[in-house]
């Protein structure tokens, strides 16, 4: 008994374990499918940012609130990134701004994703803390996190 529970506890670790690397799509269908999907999700991520980048341009006041609420959704939809990207949609010809690259260095691109996380958590806890000399630096890692991607990954 223990042991076929053991079986299956290292049987999914090891499934785990492989589901790190990228798929290639299967149809023409799942590549648009998953390219849209990946797509809505980083266009909430704008969305959520919007009025984080009026705040650190001074456009708009500081909002404690709002802080909170977008960084917790920022933090939440970057944890989403990494499935969302897991299928390779390089082999099909899908209207995307995605860099083949995306596919050959996981690890690299995993690591883009974590800083966007690390950034978006961090504002949601200076945002908590109401640390008010903080909250410039803490959007501007935002910022800075999307472009670190972008410039490697996303088509200009
Ligand atoms: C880990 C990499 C990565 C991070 C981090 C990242 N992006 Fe992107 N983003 C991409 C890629 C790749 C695309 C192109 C997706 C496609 O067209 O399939 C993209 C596309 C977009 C799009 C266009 C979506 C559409 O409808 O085509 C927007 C808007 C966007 N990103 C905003 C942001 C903002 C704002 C941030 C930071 C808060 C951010 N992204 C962080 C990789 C990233």
């Amino acid at each position: 008994m223990i042991k076929k529970a053991m079986a299956v506890i290292i049987g999914t670790a090891m499934l785990s374990t492989f589901t790190v690397f990228a798929e290639p799509a299967k149809s023409a269908k799942q590549a648009k499918d998953v390219t849209e999907f990946r797509q809505a999700i980083l266009t909430l991520v704008k969305s959520n940012v919007g009025a984080l980048g009026a705040m650190n341009k001074g456009a708009i006041p500081f909002n404690v609130a709002t802080m909170q609420t977008n960084s917790l959704r920022i933090e939440q939809l970057s944890l989403m990134l990494e499935d969302y990207f897991a299928t390779d949609t390089s082999g099909f010809d899908v209207e995307t701004a995605a860099l083949d690259k995306i596919w050959e260095n996981q690890g690299d691109f995993k690591d883009k994703i974590s800083a966007l996380t690390a950034a978006a958590s961090n504002l949601n806890k200076v945002a908590k803390a109401g640390d008010t000399a903080q909250f410039k630096p803490a959007i501007g890692q935002v910022f800075k996190s999307c472009k670190g991607c972008h410039d490697n990954y996303k088509e200009d």
